[in-house]
């Protein structure tokens, strides 16, 4: 039997028109400081919709946070917070200035120096400002759980963190809102869930019925309407379920009491710090090779997966676990984000580089049975050239 405790307090209010509720979720003399990234808000007309929302609060801006965030950009807002006295964060965009505006709040306060707070891993978090955020990309999860990534510029060091007090106190969530993303970013949105998903559910059987089957209802969403985001560009209802999806993807429902992987996020992140390469296009490239790597170890939920989300039964176990890791190759290209290494100028005189940026992070035991030695993950990124 599992034994887990499970707690999510983010008030999610979705759906059209949802912005127009703002006002309603912030104190109305509350100071509050809307932060959001290169621009985007801006011609879409959110920022504007988001303002005229906010009525009786005192607003200010910091416009910037860049995709990856990083603890540079974030310091130069926290000077922001201080001088403005500001005691609500509203964060508007996405997972990128969503997890810049945790690590805000978080460190708006803390006595000591931010870097010693990263380094934690959110583990010396004393407080945090309250922070709502209104949802302009569907991918990370961010707006529903306590979680983000930050990245140290000066040592090219990405790192997560965490903390019970990071839960957004409300998620605004208008799926009209992603209408305007470039095809890369849907294509990205839709892989992270997918691989969010793949990483609490792709380890070993523990007989937890629930997590399995929504686990696969989310997977077989994204598969369906994922395609549909590419070709049918104004279709809000198909961005509805995907918004929902990959909220729900990681949330911490279908991790609760389950054995969890994680070592295609954590290889995936120095693939960010070294080549600056988007996100979800790593879990593209490492993904597909981890579970070839790993295929003796996550047999029984291979044939799982396999059979209830690829609908794969012919064949023996071996031929249907060979045929659900090309689909789930194929599906990210289908979404159009390469998976291989190559794809993105990376070749073998990288992964030296790779393989000890892994160590120096502690990232020496990864897996759902820390089985992902570094010299796993060399063979992995060998394997994804
Ligand atoms: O910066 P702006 O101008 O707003 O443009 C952004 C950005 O260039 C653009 N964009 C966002 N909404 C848009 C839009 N463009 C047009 N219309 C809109 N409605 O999209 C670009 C990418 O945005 P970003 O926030 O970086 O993408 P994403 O949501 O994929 O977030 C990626 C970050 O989240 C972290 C990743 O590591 C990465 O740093 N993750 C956070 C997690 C979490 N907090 O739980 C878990 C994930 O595994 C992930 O690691
Ligand atoms: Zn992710």
């Amino acid at each position: 039997m599992l034994n887990f405790s499970y707690r999510n307090p983010v008030k999610v209010v979705f759906g059209a028109g949802s912005i127009a509720q703002l006002s309603k979720e912030i104190p109305q003399d509350a100071r509050v400081l809307i932060t959001y990234g290169g621009g985007s808000v801006k011609t879409t007309g959110t920022l504007a919709e988001v303002h005229a929302a906010l009525s009786t609060q005192t607003v200010f801006e910091f416009g910037g946070i860049e995709p990856n965030p990083s603890l540079e950009t974030i310091q130069r807002a926290l000077a922001v917070v201080k001088a403005e006295r500001i005691d609500f964060i509203l964060a508007v965009g996405g997972g990128s200035v969503m997890d810049g505006s945790k690590f805000l709040a978080a460190a708006a306060c803390y006595e000591g120096d931010a870097l010693e707070l990263l380094h934690s891993r959110g583990r010396k978090i004393t407080g945090a400002l309250p922070l709502g955020v209104v949802v302009t990309l569907a991918a990370t999860g961010s707006e529903t759980n306590n979680g983000g990534v930050l990245t140290h510029l000066a040592t090219h060091t990405k790192l997560a963190f965490s903390h019970p007090l990071l839960f957004p106190r409300f998620a605004i969530m208008d799926p009209a809102k992603t209408l305007t993303l470039p095809a890369r970013q849907v294509g990205n949105g839709v892989v992270d869930a997918f691989v969010h998903v793949v990483e609490q559910y792709l380890t070993y059987p523990v007989n937890a019925k629930v997590q399995d089957r929504f686990a696969e209802g989310l997977l077989l969403t994204l598969i369906e309407d994922g395609p549909k985001a590419l070709s049918e560009l104004d279709n809000v209802e198909v961005r509805a379920n995907l918004m929902w999806a990959a909220s729900q993807a990681l949330n911490g429902l279908i991790g609760a009491g389950v054995p969890q992987d994680w070592s295609t996020h954590m290889i995936g992140h120095e693939l960010t710090a070294a080549h600056g390469i988007d996100h979800a296009q790593t879990l593209a490239i490492v993904l597909p090779a981890m579970l070839q790597d790993q295929r003796e170890a996550k047999h029984d939920k291979l044939v799982q997966y396999a059979e209830r989300v690829w609908n794969l039964r012919d064949g023996n176990a071996d031929e249907r676990i060979t045929a659900a890791i090309a689909k789930t190759r194929d599906f990210f290209e289908t979404m159009q984000v390469p998976t291989r290494l190559s794809a993105y100028g990376v070749g073998a005189e990288h992964l030296d580089h790779l393989v000890g940026q892994l160590q120096a992070h502690g990232m020496i035991k990864l897996g759902e049975r820390q089985a992902v030695t570094p010299e796993v993950s060399r063979r992995v990124l060998e394997a994804a050239l």
